[in-house]
């Protein structure tokens, strides 16, 4: 995957670099942050897989693209991800802000806004999906404001901590984003 930065209003992405660590560590350690991700806020990723995923990701090479995303003063707040891409047709898009103290601001909506664009003006993908659990309501209620609509409902998909509980597949297609983007104006 070739170099990326985009700029926003209030942050930029930019590939993921291998000392993203210990900010990602931190992050992936955080049982509120991975509550509704695979970890499910119990177990931690450890250190050597961090510092392992983050070396393949930032090769040349490495066919999934992989952005850190920070404030433009320089802060990391977080992680987002374009993975499974089949070229010119889609790709499965995830994002984590791994830094409590910045969700609830738009940062999400803003990061996500720019990794579709790289999806669909640079990659020229047909559409974007992603899985979210039923419960993460901050994380459905952003997708859906973004134009993701809901394809699936995997009923029990994961059991945690003994309850069993449903995964939504989303999907985005270029038509719908292209147009929300030219009509809506761009949200802070
Ligand atoms: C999910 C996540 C990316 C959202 O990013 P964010 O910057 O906090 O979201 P935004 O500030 O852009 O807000 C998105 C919407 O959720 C709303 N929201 C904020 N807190 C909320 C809450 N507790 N419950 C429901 N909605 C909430 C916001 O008001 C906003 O809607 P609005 O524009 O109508 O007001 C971020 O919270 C996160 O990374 N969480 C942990 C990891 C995760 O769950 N990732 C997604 C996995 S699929």
């Amino acid at each position: 995957m070739k170099d990326l930065t985009r700029t926003g209003q209030r942050l930029r992405i930019r590939r993921s670099r291998p000392d993203d660590a210990d900010a990602t560590f931190r992050w992936f350690a955080d049982p509120l942050v991975t509550e509704f991700l695979p970890l499910a806020g119990e177990r931690i990723l450890p250190m050597e897989n961090v510092i392992a995923f983050l070396a393949q990701v930032s090769r040349d090479d490495e066919p999934r693209l992989n952005v850190a995303i920070e404030l433009y003063d320089g802060r990391l707040i977080g992680t987002a991800s374009l993975r499974e891409i089949v070229p010119e047709e889609s790709a499965e898009i995830s994002i984590v802000l791994g830094e409590r103290d910045a969700w609830g601001q738009g940062y999400g909506r803003e990061a996500m806004q720019l990794v579709l664009r790289e999806a669909f003006d640079e990659l020229k993908l047909k559409s974007v999906w992603l899985i979210v659990r039923e419960e993460n309501t901050r994380g459905v209620r952003l997708f859906s404001e973004l134009g993701f609509v809901l394809e699936e409902t995997m009923h029990a998909a994961v059991v945690i901590r003994d309850v069993p509980r449903a995964k939504l597949r989303m999907r985005l297609s270029a038509e719908a984003w292209r147009l929300r983007t030219s009509n809506l104006p761009a949200r802070a």
